[in-house]
């Protein structure tokens, strides 16, 4: 039986914690989305009730053409179940199949202070980068917070860059509960063990806004060019002088694909080898530990209907905590017909 079973009367059967994330599909995946999130989407859906969105209304403050959103939505999917995600152990949404989160939305805007969301730091750097600055833009975290507590989740695997958004979160949860009643746990982020992964300019986060990403399914040659253009240690100039692995994003990596990176930061810090033989192995290292992925990606990607028939057995199991979850909500604030209401 599945672990989301609930019965829509009762509300959710199980006691289990449960576990949100939402993932934008504004493009294909990379090393940052992995490492930060994606391994903790996995293992997170055994221990938890685990629910995972491709946020399509959030992408649409980045992806402004409707066919290749819908793709790339599509994309998302495909990306989730290789890396991982067993549709039997997890559920997998489009939030765009459910207006209530954007109900929500509305209803948490109506709680949170404009200034709360002018100093977001997402926003802040969007607008001093030129972003269009549109509502969209500065509403998103209420959007992330409203799609997080519909279904009462409490924990929510992310990259370290969501920290600011998810503490707006839980300040969010805290000024709707003192208004309403305590309807809503408040969020905690689970992050791996990686940092904030840097882009191949070695500057910028990675991501896909950005254009500097190593996207985990590109084709092997790709993803060896992709590492071998990345910037490492600016300060080592000549193969013979030292190099600082700390601050060398390639040597960085390391840590994520290979017991032996100490090794491999040694040889760098004491020029025993030069940056492009570490790029060489890093690249490889990537491409063999993707290839299982890549492959059963493609085996997916070639079952016709497989993508909606996943949307809609997550659809099918989410519905009724969400259902139940927005009768309390609009009875709460006096929206709607009523409870008992006939
Ligand atoms: P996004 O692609 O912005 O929807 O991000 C999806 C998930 O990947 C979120 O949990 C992010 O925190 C995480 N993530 C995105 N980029 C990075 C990065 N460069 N380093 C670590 N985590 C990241
Ligand atoms: N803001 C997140 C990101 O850019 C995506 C996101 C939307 C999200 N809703 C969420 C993440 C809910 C976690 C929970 O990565």
């Amino acid at each position: 039986m599945s672990q989301l079973a609930v019965d829509p009367a009762t509300g959710p059967a199980t006691t289990r914690e449960r576990v949100f994330s939402g993932i934008q599909p504004s493009g294909a995946s990379h090393l940052g989305n992995y490492l930060g999130a994606q391994v903790n989407y996995v293992a997170l859906q055994d221990q938890y009730d685990a629910i995972y969105g491709i946020v399509d209304l959030h992408a649409m403050t980045t992806v402004h053409d409707g066919e290749e959103l819908r793709r790339l939505t599509r994309d998302m999917v495909l990306d989730l179940l290789a890396v991982g995600l067993d549709p039997d152990r997890c559920a997998i949404i489009r939030q765009s199949d459910f207006p209530e989160h954007s109900e929500l939305m509305w209803i948490f805007d109506t709680v949170v202070p404009v200034s709360w969301l002018e100093r977001n730091p997402t926003y802040k750097e969007g607008r001093a980068e030129g972003k269009e600055n549109s509502n969209g833009l500065l509403t998103y975290p209420v959007l992330q917070a409203a799609d997080i507590v519909i279904y009462k989740a409490s924990r929510v695997p992310v990259g370290k860059d969501q920290a600011a958004h998810l503490e707006l979160s839980r300040e969010i949860v805290r000024a709707f509960n003192r208004r309403y009643g305590e309807i809503f746990p408040e969020p905690q982020a689970v992050y791996t063990d990686a940092p904030v992964v840097l882009g191949i300019d070695g500057a910028r986060k990675m991501s896909k806004s950005a254009g500097n990403t190593i996207p985990i399914f590109a084709e092997p040659d790709e993803i060896h060019r992709l590492v071998m253009s990345m910037v490492t240690d600016p300060q080592r100039i000549k193969r013979s002088d030292p190099g600082r692995p700390e601050v060398c994003n390639v040597c960085q990596l390391h840590r994520f694909f290979g017991g032996d990176y100490l090794q491999i930061q040694d040889g760098e810090r004491t020029a025993r080898t030069g940056c492009v033989q570490t790029k060489q192995l890093l690249a490889e290292r990537i491409v063999e530990f993707f290839r299982p992925m890549r492959e059963k990606r493609a085996r997916l990607a070639a079952e016709a209907g497989h993508v909606e028939e996943v949307l809609a057995a997550g659809a099918a199991q989410v519905r009724p905590i969400l259902e139940a979850t927005m009768a309390e909500v609009r009875a709460a604030v006096g929206i709607g017909r009523g409870p008992g209401t006939a």
